[in-house]
Parts: C-alpha cells; sequence; structure tokens
C-alpha cells in the first residue's frame, strides 16, 4: 500500500486536459493580482497556492468537461476550476488551525508560520476570491453548487469536532461527516466540470452527482486509512481525536488488520460503483482510469 506522488495524478492526463490544468495553476498564481495586504497575509494566503497540491479536484472539473464536450473547447472550466481549489485551499487552512497541524504537504503550515489569526483572515479572502472566480464564470448554477458545498464543508468540519474523540460514532454517522466534509466538495467539482461546458440536464446531473459522492467517499476512507497507516511521509499521522474508519471499525473487536482490510474494501467497492455510473452517462476512459488511482 503506497501513496503516489503528486505527479503520478497528471501523467495519465491527455494533453488538451494538461494544459488546461496549467491554465488553472496560472489563474491561481495570479488570483490576488493587485491585492494589496500585508506580507504576512500575503504569504498565508499564497502558501497552498505556491506549495501545489494533487490538484485533485480541479483535475475532476476538467476531466468530467472534457468528457461531456465533446472535444469542444472547455476554456469555460478554468474559473470554476480554479475557484473549487481555492476552496479546498481556505479548508485546509481551516482544518490545519482545527487541528493545530504543524505539517502539511511536506512543509510547515501556515497555521505554525503565522498563527491562527493571520490563518484564519487569509481563508476567509481565499473564499471570498473563490466566490468571485465562481461568478466571473457567468453561470449562477455553478455559483450555487460552490456556495452550496462552501457550506456543507463548514458543517462536515463542525460534525468532526462534535463527534472527535467520542466513542459511540457508528459507520452512518461516520459516512455521513465524510460526506460533508470532503465527498462535498468533490461531487460539486463534477458537476461544475458539467456545467461549464452547458450540460444541465437532470438525470445527467443526478448521475454525476452519484459518481462525484461515491468518489468522494472513497477519497475521505483513502486519506483515513493512509493517515492510519502513516505512510504519507509529506503529512503527518493522525491526531489523537480524529474520527477514522480504522478506529470506528476496530472499537469493538479490537482487529485493527480486519478493520484496514475491511476500510479498503469499501473503499474500493465506492470506486467501482463511481465506475459503473461513469459507464451508464460520462463513458469516459481517462476519468476511469484517473479514479483507479485512488484504489489501494
Ligand atoms: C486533503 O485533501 C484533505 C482531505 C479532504 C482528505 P487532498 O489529499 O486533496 O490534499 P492535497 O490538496 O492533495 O494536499
Ligand atoms: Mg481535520
Amino acid at each position: 500500500m503506497a501513496v503516489l506522488n503528486p505527479s503520478k495524478y497528471m501523467e495519465l492526463l491527455p494533453i488538451e486536459v494538461r494544459k488546461m490544468l496549467t491554465r488553472v495553476i496560472e489563474t491561481l498564481n495570479h488570483s490576488f493580482d493587485g491585492i494589496w495586504m500585508p506580507e504576512k497575509l500575503m504569504n498565508a494566503t499564497y502558501h497552498y497556492i505556491r506549495n501545489r497540491g494533487k490538484l485533485i479536484r480541479p483535475t475532476l472539473t476538467l476531466l468530467v468537461a472534457y468528457a461531456l464536450g465533446n472535444g469542444s473547447s472547455f476554456e469555460k472550466s478554468i474559473l470554476p476550476a480554479a475557484s473549487v481549489e481555492l476552496i479546498h485551499i481556505a479548508s485546509l487552512l481551516q482544518d490545519d488551525i482545527m487541528d493545530e497541524q504543524r505539517i502539511r504537504r511536506g512543509v510547515q503550515t501556515p497555521y505554525s508560520l503565522f498563527g491562527s489569526h493571520t490563518t484564519m483572515l487569509a481563508s476567509d479572502l481565499i473564499i471570498a476570491k473563490a466566490v468571485e472566480l465562481a461568478v466571473k464564470s457567468g453561470d449562477n448554477d455553478i455559483v450555487f453548487e460552490l456556495l452550496n458545498s462552501s457550506v456543507k464543508l463548514a458543517v462536515g468540519q463542525n460534525l468532526e469536532m462534535e463527534l472527535g474523540g467520542k466513542d459511540h460514532v457508528t459507520l452512518d454517522d461516520y459516512l455521513k461527516l465524510i460526506y460533508y466534509k470532503t465527498a462535498s466538495l468533490i461531487e460539486s467539482s463534477m458537476i461544475v466540470g458539467a456545467y461549464s461546458v452547458g450540460v444541465k440536464d437532470g438525470d445527467v446531473i443526478r448521475k454525476i452527482r452519484d459518481v462525484g459522492r461515491f468518489v468522494g467517499l472513497a477519497f475521505q476512507i483513502r486519506d483515513d486509512l493512509i493517515d492510519y497507516l502513516n505512510i504519507d511521509v509529506k503529512n503527518p499521522t493522525l491526531v489523537d481525536d480524529e474520527v477514522n474508519i480504522v478506529k470506528i471499525l476496530s472499537r469493538n473487536n479490537g482487529d485493527i488488520n480486519a478493520s484496514i482490510n475491511t476500510a479498503r474494501k469499501l473503499l474500493n467497492e465506492m470506486l467501482d460503483n463511481a465506475i459503473d455510473v461513469i459507464k451508464t452517462t460520462i463513458n469516459s476512459d481517462v476519468l476511469v482510469n484517473y479514479i483507479n488511482l485512488l484504489r489501494i
């Protein structure tokens, strides 16, 4: 069981999608051009733009647009893709504060470098910028979708706070929690990809929502497994009170290995479900191959 190097996530992408991802990165790099702010706040704001992650969410936006756009230009997907990544970055800044996380992506966090106040304000202005980019896309459905998942992210973080350290958390509680804190934004990333190429058909959108939810749930189970097994050298291990699927599954029988296997099976089943739905709608091998990278 190993964690992929972030560049692995880009190797599989078709050249058109890679080009678009480069444009998304440029948009992110310039997102605060012309805005004056004190240096510390500027550094906190740009921290996760400069220290890039895997860019999974904007990549999913672009892959859905690529698949559904029938080869048409997906220029219009750039702003929503950048907006999605900004929302993710804002949530990382908040998560660092809440978990008192000192290291992420192999570097010191803004929380540890600049303190929680500056980090909180950086996250606040990043969300404002994310909304601006969504509005600039010119499609209110995109704006509402992203606002809606921003609300869910906050609810999810709060739910985790409520459930953390409690010994009565069930698998159902867990699935609800990870839907809110993680899967909702992954679902929205894919939905705005569809919207950005003009796909609004209710049936198709519902199916993409299903795909996004399955991928998002799988993604968080994967993250929990990686955390539990401490196999990502760039990200630190589990914080004491954090909710983790392996802890939940092993609570009653104490069998860690069996719980790891159950979690792994569940993650792979979620991905199978996502791929089944993709085959009946988007029918994109590229998207299927990308999602298959999440298997462990
Ligand atoms: C980390 O997300 C936080 C979760 C919701 C699991 P990612 O694993 O996508 O983080 P980066 O952006 O690649 O660092
Ligand atoms: Mg956390």
